[in-house]
């Protein structure tokens, strides 16, 4: 069976080696590298500032991950982590205006508050059954119950499948081009009806 359910502190080091493999995957365009090669450069520190960053999303209050567990084969075979945000209120720190430094505040509901997406991944064998969909529904969920009204992501322009993903599910493009680096990436946002 596969179950979907919110992640736990014992669900920790698969969030955290599932988003260094799909950055690494997303960079390299290379799906048989694995995520330790990725992290061999890294020492200590960086390994345990990651760790403590992906470990807030199940920690923290305005964070959230979901994944889906073959409870038969016991393993997870799909993440979702997101961050409930209150513009208005939140403090101003390198994090939290990152977004802004590319995407215009106007793109957000009046009151601030929006969800934004910063990982999902399915594991290739468990693709195109709805899992990655059942996951993005899931933060819609979540948000409407927190009063929150939208939801934001981005992925590569060269990524048309996440962006067909969106689309199906109500996205719309609201950005396109570079953001941080030279990658072209598209940013879309979905109103929620609450
Ligand atoms: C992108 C990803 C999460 C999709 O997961 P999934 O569970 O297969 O997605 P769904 O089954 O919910 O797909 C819903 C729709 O999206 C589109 N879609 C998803 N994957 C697609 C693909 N590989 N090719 C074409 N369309 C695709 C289809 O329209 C699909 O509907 P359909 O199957 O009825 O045609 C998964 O491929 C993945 O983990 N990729 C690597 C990580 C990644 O790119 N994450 C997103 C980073 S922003």
């Amino acid at each position: 069976m596969l179950l979907l359910r919110r992640a736990m502190a014992d669900d920790v080091p698969f969030l955290v080696s599932t988003d260094l493999l799909v950055d690494l995957q997303d960079e390299t365009d290379d799906t048989s590298r694995s995520a330790p090669a990725y992290a061999e450069g890294w020492g200590e520190h960086e390994r345990a500032e990651h760790r403590a960053k992906i470990a807030a999303y199940v920690d923290d209050a305005d964070k959230g991950a979901w994944v889906y567990e073959d409870t038969e084969r016991m393993r997870n075979v799909g993440l979702i982590m997101c961050w409930f945000r209150d513009r208005r209120r939140e403090p101003r720190t390198a994090a939290t205006d990152f977004l802004f430094r590319f995407i215009d505040e106007s793109v957000l509901p009046p009151d601030g508050c929006f969800c934004e997406v910063f990982q999902l991944w399915v594991d290739p064998a468990y693709r195109r059954r709805g899992l990655a969909s059942a996951l993005k529904r899931q933060v819609e969920d979540e948000s409407r119950q927190r009063g929150i009204g939208m939801i934001y992501t981005h992925t590569r322009e060269r990524n048309a499948h996440v962006v067909e993903l969106n689309r199906k599910l109500g996205y719309v493009e609201v950005r396109r081009g570079p953001m941080w680096d030279d990658v072209a990436r598209v940013s879309l946002v979905k109103w929620l009806m609450m």
